[in-house]
């Protein structure tokens, strides 16, 4: 094969304690298939569903699974390829040879399905579905379940998606060892950036070094390259500004290793050898923020109050500025510090960079009693829930000086007794400013991921006067 798993035995015991955890029904996990770009044999590089690599491992398209949770069996659903095939894509495992692999004895054609699906429903039992993201399979579950596409969209199994969360939440040591490779990729990502910059240069000049190190690591990006001189906006992929001295470079890659698990980092530094001065009373700010909160890591910890905490820290660190003024609790419950840091402050990461973001983010970082705000800045936190050993997440605040948002509130006079309107004016073409790190919680703490990059502003300046 040309991919790498696991032992069988792990693809086994995770199959076991997701059937355990689902009373009765069939439990059916899809695949992706090659996504055409622009005519049906030119694909998209294929990706594989990460829900669907955690319980069967392999990384082919066309592939389906189902799980009988009354029965106990397995089924492997694929199509061997013909000689029309093989000529243009070489000799491949047979799916009988693949699904051995993982430990699943029973396979079928790929054009099976249907009629399995239909005929279960027609006895009445239930089929346990995840909320489907690529079109070709709404479609697909829309004819095997004789729905139409929204009605596919508004019946996933709760209980499948609650089971899947809480299994892929707790990474398992042989994990870990993969997200650690995968962090490692991704540092390497980043020193390239932070060493081949110098005025003068196009952003993508950088971003091709910084692509070249996640595929030289034997991987690929785990999500789009954000390179930019325009950090205050916050998934910027425009690659084409000429960067200048007094500028600084805001980073944000990340690695997805062989095995599809993600790295996820983001630094910022001067595309000159040293910070300004303005930039270095910003870049504190967040990097003080980003101890304070990595400090608080620990199981039994809600992350929503590491996030609150920072927004108070970056509302206070901008006060020493006269950016801002009043109290820090008062601005941050009204939501003055969204103003700066308008996102929220990490994330699960796992076989996905945003783990299990397609299962949705009510599940994944929240619980029945703890329900996202909709106030702008805190409603973009996508992890707020209690932590737990086994979690793997990010750690990213950022101040970012947008000047839309800035001319907007001041028109409205939004949150003017938090924030000073006369000075933030004069930082609004200073951009924006994250430090992202990537932690696993363990049983009385947290350990970073990978290896650690530069990040205080003597280890920056120093790498970049080199
Ligand atoms: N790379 C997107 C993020 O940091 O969440
Ligand atoms: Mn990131
Ligand atoms: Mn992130």
């Amino acid at each position: 094969m040309h991919f790498r798993i696991f032992s069988s035995d792990t693809y086994l015991n995770r199959r076991t304690v997701l059937r355990n955890g689902l009373e009765s029904g069939l439990i059916l996990l899809l695949g992706n298939h090659a996504a055409p770009m622009n005519y049906k044999d030119n694909t998209y590089h294929f990706r594989q569903d990460s829900t669907f690599l955690y319980y069967f491992g392999l990384d082919v398209p066309g592939l389906a699974a189902v799980i009988d949770v009354d029965e106990g069996h397995e089924c492997i659903f694929g199509t061997d390829l013909s000689i029309d095939d093989i000529v243009w894509t070489g000799p491949q495992p047979s799916v009988n040879d693949m699904a051995q692999c993982v430990g699943v004895v029973t396979t079928q054609d790929f054009n099976q399905i249907e009629s399995i699906i239909k005929k279960a429903l027609k006895s009445g039992r239930k089929i346990h579905y995840l909320p489907p993201y690529r079109h070709d399979n709404i479609m697909r579950l829309a004819q095997w379940l004789d729905i139409s596409t929204d009605e596919v969209m508004i019946q996933p199994s709760l209980p499948l998606i609650k089971n899947v969360i809480s299994q892929r939440s707790i990474k398992e040591s042989c994990e870990i060892t993969e997200i650690d490779h995968a962090v490692n990729l991704t540092a390497d990502m980043h020193l390239s950036a932070m060493k081949y910059t110098k005025p003068g240069l196009k952003e993508y000049e950088l971003v091709s070094v910084v692509h070249q190190e996640a595929i030289r690591g034997g991987g690929n990006l785990a999500f789009p390259i954000i390179l930019t001189t325009d950090g205050q906006t916050l998934h910027n992929h425009y690659h084409g500004n000429t960067i200048r001295d007094g500028q600084m470079i805001l980073c944000d890659a990340g690695a997805e290793n062989d095995m599809h698990y993600a790295g996820d980092m983001t630094c910022t530094f001067p595309v000159g050898t040293t910070f300004t001065s303005r930039q270095k009373d910003i870049y504190q700010i967040v990097l003080d923020t980003h101890i304070k909160a990595v400090e608080m890591l620990k199981p039994g910890i809600q992350y929503r109050d590491i996030y609150l905490q920072a927004c108070r820290n970056i509302f206070n660190g901008l006060k020493s500025l006269h950016l801002t003024k009043g109290d820090a609790d008062e601005a941050v419950a009204a939501g003055a510090h969204a103003m700066f840091f308008q996102c929220g402050l990490g994330h699960m990461m796992g076989l996905d960079v945003h783990d299990m973001e397609d299962l949705g983010e009510q599940f994944v970082g929240y619980t029945t009693t703890l329900i996202k705000s909709t106030q702008f800045g805190i409603k973009s936190l996508r992890l707020a829930r209690e932590l737990q050993p086994g979690f793997v997440l990010t750690v990213e605040p950022g101040i970012y000086f947008i000047p839309t948002l800035i001319d907007m509130w001041r028109a409205e006079g939004r949150c003017k007794d938090f924030i000073n309107y006369e000075v933030l004016e004069k930082y609004k073409d200073f951009s924006g400013i994250r430090v992202e790190e990537d932690f696993l919680i363990t049983q009385d703490g947290h350990r970073i991921l990978g290896r650690a990059l530069p990040k205080t502003i003597n280890e920056i300046e120093e790498l970049r006067s080199k």
